[in-house]
């Protein structure tokens, strides 16, 4: 049994006047439960649209990608939310953290979603943001916060509903190599004590150096 499974996924956009581009081209793919996977591959090799299929925020062409051993059926909203609820959490290499909301709303956000008594949620995302590093900072909104610790609290917001598969595009990508550090020591540390899966799009050797297996990515298709 896999955590994520891809068979023959391609993506292809049309553009003008029927000019294609493939985006990914059978990607065949298996990550097992608790592994810490990292996909490299030069810019526009399809990592972020491999990392969004897989996270339901885009659907293939062709091809089909497994949670669990069950298929994603990409043209039911309900079970694509599920997956987002219980399984998946994501975390975008912009962070795309609610301006208008603090590090605090910004963790417990996501739990409103799943019904969690409100007293349960801030007391979570106190613990979420505890465990990143950031309970002093539970009270600034984003744009008070450094990069770093914009992404720290985006991984907290992604821990928010227990996920068992944490997908990540290029979580590093914006900061500076020391706080960098701690962003891979962090994401190691919930995938060794808690289980938590990782696919993790990147250009930092580091991370692909932290990471059980490394993927590459070319034009669209897994080289090695
Ligand atoms: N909406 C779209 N229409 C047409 N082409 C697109 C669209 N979205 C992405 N592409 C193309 O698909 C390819 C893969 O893009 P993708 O964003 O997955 O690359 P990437 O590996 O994540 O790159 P980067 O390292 O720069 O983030 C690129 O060639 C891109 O130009
Ligand atoms: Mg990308």
């Amino acid at each position: 049994m896999y955590m994520v499974e891809t068979r023959g996924l391609g993506k292809y956009y049309t553009f003008g006047s029927g000019n294609q581009v493939v985006a990914l081209n059978d990607v065949n793919l298996a990550v097992a439960s608790g592994e810490f996977v990292s996909i490299m591959g030069p810019s526009g090799s399809g990592k972020s649209t491999l990392l969004n299929i897989v996270g339901c925020l885009d659907k293939p062409s062709s091809g089909d990608v497994y949670i669990d051993d069950e298929k994603i059926d990409y043209g039911n909203a309900g079970s694509l939310v599920k997956l987002h609820r219980q399984t998946m959490g994501f975390v975008f290499q912009g962070f795309n953290l609610i301006s208008t909301m603090n590090a605090l709303e910004n963790v417990w956000y996501p739990m409103y979603f799943n019904k969690i008594p409100k007293s349960e949620r801030k007391e979570r995302a106190e613990e979420l943001l505890e465990s990143v590093g950031l309970r002093d900072r539970a009270l600034h909104l984003p744009s008070e916060l450094s990069g770093g610790e914009q992404q720290r609290v985006s991984i907290a917001r992604a821990l928010a509903n227990n996920p068992r598969l944490i997908l990540a595009d290029e979580p590093t990508g914006n900061i500076d190599s020391k706080t960098g550090g701690k962003i891979i020591d962090l994401m190691k540390k919930l995938n060794k004590e808690q289980g938590i899966t990782f696919i993790v799009t990147t250009h930092d050797m580091v991370m692909a150096n932290n990471a059980d297996r490394v993927i590459t990515i070319t034009d669209g298709e897994i080289i090695d």
